[in-house]
């Protein structure tokens, strides 16, 4: 065994003799971060390659990589990364605030997203999440998620250099700028796909194409099918008969990242982008990136290890630049890809999914389970917390928890998914099934916020029930991450039915074209709109001013009501109490529960002072953010 002295020593000769002819003298302050962090990338590379004989050649390649994207990299953003590198925890505060939207539907192209930065700042966001806005095939792609270019954005939303631009007037107005890196798979049009399809043995090895369905059968038989409705198993055949993996739409192709080749390249993407000025890369699929033959394929050991050895090129080159998860798997899974060496963000979609349950059964008992139980992560990292995405909503909670409660996990998924696609009675929600799959019962549901939530319906409660979905959202701490329309309340738009392109694909009923009318209204105290922009607005403009709402610390708090959600934020002079109804009825928080607070608290939001010395009742769907 080499002492780490000895390691990077052995490191820094490594990088030394990498660098050796075009590149000396390196840069005072690459080569310090190359000596605190290239030890971490060998550890991690050679981990995934050291078997193959190339493994030392290509990590050359690799820091030169490195040295060449530094070289490029503007001075600002150069000055980001060392203020960033003294403020790691840059992102944790109480002031960040999260939007998405797709370029084209909310703003039509990159100027019009650069127009938008007036209201972005109205609403408060410090971090916009721009849909896949890079060239992709014409028709089919997956909303940009077929990824044809990392280098050109789609000619309809403008250039890199206006990209470039917008990035730089978004930091201006203290907005984080994010962008997808959609690293497990390309679109079919890519060059490097294409080059494959011309049989180029080097491109070939980007992909794992195989000769015939052997291997494909074998590796089937664990896999679990993304995308049923578009084709079974994880293959789909080439004209030329042979068949490549593609865990999504037939037209996106795993990358191969068991070919260092294809690390080294999508490290060459990944520092592109963040030389454009892109601060956060939402890391797409990262469950799948690595396969292995009698597994599920999804979260396999390698997948961290690539994501380290990602997460080290940054820290060398770019190391302002954040990672988000997104891993929509169990939640002992989606737990594994946060830490500071990996992702520091990651979306927490059981969070959203219990919201729903909880609105659902009018019951907050799997909710709040899992705040107690799974929402302690790294206090260096942060969930992205939101009520609904781009995506559709699984039901990703744990058998085993809801079993704990007496639940039978799948009898509650199939309720649930009857609930919001309106298959059961009385239902308030107007969502729409996808990818049900016959033979394995597996479905998930579509919809915007407010008609699942029952303004679509004309449900009475639904404003408030959208503003109790945010709330929970906005005070669980890490980002709160609002999907833009949203905040007006927009309703699900059929119009997809209508276009051939996204009719098979029902996610397209929640993401309409900006609801312009809606926000017109959003002023309006008598509108809908306005009833839900203006609760909105109190709650970020709360949560920015209450510094216990910052970072991810939260304690439980047992209400005594299975239909009052609580949760207790700690801060360094006292705490937040938060208590939820989510059922339609009145309810009582009975006096006991309270008795280790003070005789009164403060409501933050409405401000009316609440004594805690005797019952306290719950309108329906009330929500209250306690100062104890
Ligand atoms: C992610 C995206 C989703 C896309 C898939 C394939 O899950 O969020 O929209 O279909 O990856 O890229
Ligand atoms: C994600 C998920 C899957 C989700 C899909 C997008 O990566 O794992 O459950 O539904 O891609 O729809």
């Amino acid at each position: 065994m080499l002492t780490l002295a000895q390691q990077a020593r052995a490191a820094r000769a490594f990088v030394d003799a990498a660098l050796a002819t075009e590149h000396a003298p390196v840069d005072p302050v690459l080569a310090g971060r190359l000596d605190a962090h290239f030890p971490i990338l060998f550890e991690h590379y050679s981990a995934v390659y050291g078997d193959r004989a190339d493994c030392l050649d290509r990590l050359a390649d690799l820091v030169r990589l490195l040295a060449d994207a530094w070289a490029e990299r503007a001075d600002d953003l150069k000055v980001l990364d060392a203020a960033r590198e003294a403020d790691p925890g840059w992102f944790l505060s109480n002031r960040m605030l999260g939007g998405v939207c797709y370029v084209d539907r909310y703003a039509g192209d990159l100027e019009g997203v650069r127009s938008r930065i007036p209201y972005f700042k109205e609403l408060g966001l410090t971090y916009l999440h721009l849909m896949p806005l890079f060239a992709a095939p014409e028709r089919n792609s997956d909303g940009g998620y077929a990824v044809s270019s990392y280098r050109e954005v789609a000619p309809a939303l403008g250039d890199m250099a206006t990209l470039q631009s917008l990035a730089a007037d978004l930091r201006v107005a203290g907005i984080s700028l994010v962008v997808d890196l959609i690293f497990n798979h390309t679109s079919n049009e890519h060059a490097w796909a294409q080059r494959a399809l011309a049989g180029e043995p080097e491109y070939e090895a980007y992909y794992r194409i195989f000769p015939d369905r052997t291997m494909p059968d074998a590796y089937d038989k664990t896999t679990r099918e993304i995308f049923p409705d578009d084709h079974r198993g994880s293959f789909v055949q080439l004209p030329d008969g042979r068949w490549v993996w593609s865990t999504f739409y037939s037209f996106q192709w795993d990358l191969n990242y068991a070919n260092p080749a294809v690390f080294n390249a999508m490290a060459g993407e990944l520092l592109f982008l963040a030389n454009v000025g892109v601060d956060i890369l939402r890391m797409d699929a990262v469950a799948f990136i690595w396969k292995e033959l009698g597994t599920s394929c999804e979260s396999l050991p390698q997948a961290h290890t690539l994501l380290r050895a990602f997460n080290a090129v940054c820290r060398i080159t770019a190391p302002s630049v954040l990672f988000k998860s997104e891993a929509i798997v169990h939640p002992d899974e989606v737990v594994q890809y946060i830490s500071p060496e990996e992702c520091q963000l990651s979306y927490n979609p059981l969070q959203m999914a219990l919201t729903w349950e909880a609105l659902a059964t009018r019951d907050a008992s799997l909710l709040s389970q899992a705040l107690e139980r799974r929402h302690a992560i790294d206090p260096g990292c942060a969930w992205v917390n939101y009520v609904r995405s781009h995506d559709d909503i699984g039901w990703t909670f744990a058998d085993e928890d809801a079993a704990e409660l007496g639940v039978d996990a799948a009898a509650h998924r199939r309720f649930l998914n009857a609930f919001y696609v309106n298959r059961f009675p009385g239902s308030f929600a107007r969502g729409v099934p996808f990818q049900e799959n016959p033979r394995t019962g597996d479905a998930r549901v579509s919809g915007t916020t407010a008609s699942l939530a029952g303004l679509e319906s004309g449900e009475p409660g639904a404003a408030q029930r959208i503003l109790l979905a945010h709330a929970i959202a906005l005070s669980t701490g890490g980002v709160p991450l609002v999907y833009l329309g949203d905040e007006v309340g927009q309703l699900n738009d059929y119009g997809y039915l209508a276009d051939p392109d996204h009719a098979g694909d029902s996610r397209w009923v929640h993401r309409p074209p900006r609801p312009a009318d809606r926000y017109a209204e959003r002023n309006d105290p008598d509108s809908d709109a306005g009833t839900i922009y203006r609760g909105m607005r109190r709650l970020i403009a709360v949560r920015r001013a209450t510094d216990e709402l910052a970072g991810g610390a939260l304690v439980g708090f047992h209400t005594h009501n299975p239909h009052v959600l609580g949760y207790q934020r700690p801060g360094a002079s006292g705490a937040v109490l938060v208590l939820a109804n989510v059922s339609d009825a009145p309810q009582l928080v009975p006096a006991e529960a309270f008795s280790a607070l003070p005789a009164t608290a403060v409501d933050l939001l409405t401000e009316a002072e609440t004594s805690l010395w005797a019952d306290l009742e719950l309108a329906p769907l009330e929500f209250l953010w306690l100062q104890v």
